[in-house]
């Protein structure tokens, strides 16, 4: 069974906030050493093609300074595949983007341009990169992410779980979605992570399953930081999901 289930700190809503003033600062920069510092096991970041966030000097001189893993979540186009191999960050998480999205909607539809994506993942792989697939929690994708695609990890998509807890709604088909997803990938040797929506509410229901050893946070615990500092927060987390 796992040993020790990780945190990765999403801040991209850091470069939201300093990008709002067209300023240089709040500094993510500042927010991935603090976090870092705070016990977060990863940095998530997200590198949009429209660069809504965070942005390719950010992920550079992040990279740089961090010393804990960097998890850098994109696209599957060319673009960032060469930037991805350039800049090498430790680990990358593949999802699915829209340009008219608030924010990553669902999980990738891995039946599209199968070859492509394959071809893909092994270039990352090559250099050692560690590769996640973020996809919904659904048995067939889990299978592929595996036998077809060969990749490090999964992430499950979490969001629908997190809106029926945060509207009180009966969540326990969807509990049993992501742990039967979660068990099976665990038995097929993949690293299984869980991400989207999750509040202390929702990564406590999700700690259960023991099959998940990263969460990867960002909204909430940038929301709730402002209130009670991200250093609080990421403690909070951290004694929640271990
Ligand atoms: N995991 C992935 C793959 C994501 O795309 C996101 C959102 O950027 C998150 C986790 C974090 O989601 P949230 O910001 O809702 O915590």
């Amino acid at each position: 069974m796992i040993k020790k289930v990780r945190l990765g700190v999403n801040i991209d809503h850091v470069a939201t906030v300093r990008n709002a003033r067209g300023d240089i600062y709040p500094d993510p920069l500042r927010a991935a050493i603090l976090a870092q510092k705070s016990g977060a096991d990863s940095i998530t970041i997200h590198l949009r093609e429209d660069r809504r966030h965070i942005r390719d000097q950010d992920l550079k001189i992040i990279k740089k300074k961090l010393k804990i893993p960097l998890n850098l979540e994109i696209a599957s186009t060319r673009e960032m595949l060469s930037i991805a191999l350039r800049e090498k960050p430790q680990f990358i998480c593949i999802v699915p983007e829209k340009r008219k999205e608030i924010t990553t909607e669902g999980g990738l539809n891995l039946n599209y341009k199968k070859k492509n994506l394959k071809k893909f993942i092994k270039k990352l792989r090559e250099k050692k990169l560690r590769v996640s697939l973020f996809i919904e929690p659904n048995i067939d994708d889990i299978k592929m992410s595996k036998l077809y695609y060969n990749a490090d990890c999964v992430e499950i998509h979490t969001g629908k779980l997190c809106n029926l807890v945060n509207k009180k709604k009966n969540y326990k088909i969807e509990l049993s979605k992501i742990e039967k997803a979660a068990k099976l990938g665990f038995s097929l040797g993949l690293d299984v992570h869980a991400g989207h929506g999750l509040t202390y509410e929702s990564a406590k229901i999700l700690s259960k399953i023991k099959y998940i050893n990263e969460f990867n946070i960002g909204h909430f615990l940038i929301g709730e930081s402002i209130f009670y500092s991200l250093k609080t927060v990421i403690k909070k987390f951290k004694k929640i999901i271990k």
